[in-house]
């Protein structure tokens, strides 16, 4: 049983150049099956974090654990793979290497899907299995409906999956 406690904090435009550190820790880890490469200064960009502030359909979370931060999540309102408007979509999710497989991830997700009751769209990340397992463990375990599982063929990589279910 977890002895710590699993905080999930908006954060405002204020955190940005948090948000740009750690969205370098979580291209580094994709990146092995990503299969994209470090650009000249030393990073992976930060364009997934484009509109986070400037556009209301981007929710940018934080991950705290007891006073260290240990995570981030961006969930936005719409499909990313089809025209419904009235989904959530889990857009990014990553939990600092420190506090992995302790339950901080499922911890941090139940709160996201909690906050956000209705129809979810979640992708794992093609091929990079942790992902592809977490999502499945958790997805089953917060869904207030079957979890439907389909194959997501708007990604640049193969073997993407959707999975779509109701939480609340
Ligand atoms: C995937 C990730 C979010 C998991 O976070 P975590 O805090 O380690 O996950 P949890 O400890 O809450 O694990 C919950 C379940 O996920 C599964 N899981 C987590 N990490 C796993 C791994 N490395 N290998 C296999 N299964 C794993 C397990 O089924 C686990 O259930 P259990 O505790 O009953 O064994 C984390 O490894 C990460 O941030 N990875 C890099 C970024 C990423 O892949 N983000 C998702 C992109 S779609």
């Amino acid at each position: 049983m977890s002895t710590f406690s699993v905080r999930v904090v908006p954060a405002g435009e204020d955190r940005r150049p948090t948000f740009e550190h750690l969205v370098q820790l979580y291209l580094h880890d994709l990146s092995g099956v990503g299969g994209w490469d470090l650009r000249d200064d030393g990073t992976f960009g930060t364009e997934l974090l484009d509109g986070c502030w400037s556009e209301s359909h981007r929710h940018p979370f934080l991950f705290r654990v007891a006073d260290s931060l240990a995570g981030f999540a961006v969930v936005d309102r719409g499909s990313h793979v089809g025209d419904r408007s009235d989904v959530w979509d889990m857009a990014e999710f990553f939990v600092v290497n420190r506090w992995r497989q302790a339950g901080v991830g499922r911890a941090a997700a139940r709160q996201l899907f909690a906050r956000f009751p209705g129809g979810w769209e979640v992708r794992p990340f093609p091929g990079y299995s942790p992902a592809e397992r977490f999502w499945a463990s958790v997805c089953a375990d917060v869904a207030s409906s079957d979890v439907v599982t389909e194959a997501d063929h708007h990604r640049s990589r193969p073997g993407g999956q959707i999975m779509r279910f109701l939480v609340g």
